[in-house]
């Protein structure tokens, strides 16, 4: 794996940072920067073990007023998995990456802990709701970090949240208790590819937001992701609905997708069961 700061920067972004290199980069750093997305995966199983030691190092992971507001359920049942997989059949790694977990807020936990000690708590507010989801959001992001460095490969699946009544009843997930993302876990069947990232001039703000830049840079981003990954004609989405564009880049792609919100089932789902937002 490369090591070299240019290199690593130029393949995530696509550019030349103005960053100063001072040679060959911190393993962990370099790590992180070559990082990428896995969905297939070996045979291979993921010990119990190993699981457990980087769930350790995921609830490391610093947490919200130190009040841990997450929990992660360990999907081994097979027929319980399939159950929620069989809803996904365009993302067939739900179902058949070595391991799964479901990364959860929870903001259950602290009004149970108030009930042991005879405080009434009400954490079914927008921000108990926030805080459980950033928790759990940070617990998962340091267990793929830690997962990646001992070679392993990971998916987010945040398509769960798209069936909640299945995943809600399969998990029994109580009230105040509610996905952030699944994960598939496994040693990766092939090497992956980076992901180029926006460019840190839109990213990044200095003293003060200001996009004044957005369109020349999302503009120049579409035309350097095309020119690695292009989209092909056959997969741009809904051409029924859109049409075919002639230049199809990551903001067409997104734009479209973004059109198309998901996540109302998901709303309705925390709304009945355990968050008034207020
Ligand atoms: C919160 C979250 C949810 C995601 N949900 C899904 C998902 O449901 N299905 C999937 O195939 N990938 C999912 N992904 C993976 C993203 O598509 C992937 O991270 C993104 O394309 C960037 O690629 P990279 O991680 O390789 O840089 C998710 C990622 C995150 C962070």
């Amino acid at each position: 794996m490369a090591s070299n700061l240019k290199e690593l920067t130029a393949r995530r972004f696509g550019i030349e940072l103005a960053l100063a290199d001072t040679g060959a980069l911190e393993p962990f750093l370099a790590r992180v920067l070559a990082r990428r997305t896995h969905r297939r995966y070996t045979d291979m199983p993921v010990s119990e073990q190993q699981i457990d030691l980087l769930l350790a190092v995921a609830l490391s992971a610093s947490a919200k007023s130190d009040f841990q507001q997450v929990s992660v359920i360990k999907l081994k049942d097979a027929a319980r998995r399939q159950r929620i997989a069989q809803h996904f059949p365009a993302m067939p790694w739900i179902g058949s990456s070595p391991a799964f977990l479901v990364f959860c807020g929870d903001a259950r936990r602290l009004e149970r802990v108030g009930a042991m000690r005879g405080h009434a708590i009400v954490n079914g507010t927008l921000e108990g709701f926030f805080n459980a989801a950033v928790d759990a959001a940070l617990v998962m992001q340091t267990f793929i970090l830690a997962a990646e460095g001992v070679g392993l490969g990971c998916c987010p699946i945040s398509v769960l949240r798209n069936q909640m009544p299945t995943v809600a009843e399969v998990l029994r997930l109580p009230d105040g208790v509610f996905p952030v993302a699944g994960l598939c876990l496994g040693h990766p069947a092939a090497e992956g590819f980076v992901s180029m990232r926006l460019p840190p001039a839109i990213t990044v703000h200095t003293d003060v937001y200001d996009d004044s830049r957005l369109e020349a840079e999302i503009d120049a981003y579409d035309k350097r992701r095309h020119a690695r990954h292009a989209i092909g004609r056959d997969q741009q989405r809904n051409p029924a609905k859109f049409g075919h564009a002639e230049f199809y880049g990551w903001s067409e792609d997104k734009a479209r997708q973004a059109a198309e919100p998901e996540g109302a089932l998901f709303a309705e789902h925390v709304r009945r069961h355990g968050f008034t937002f207020r």
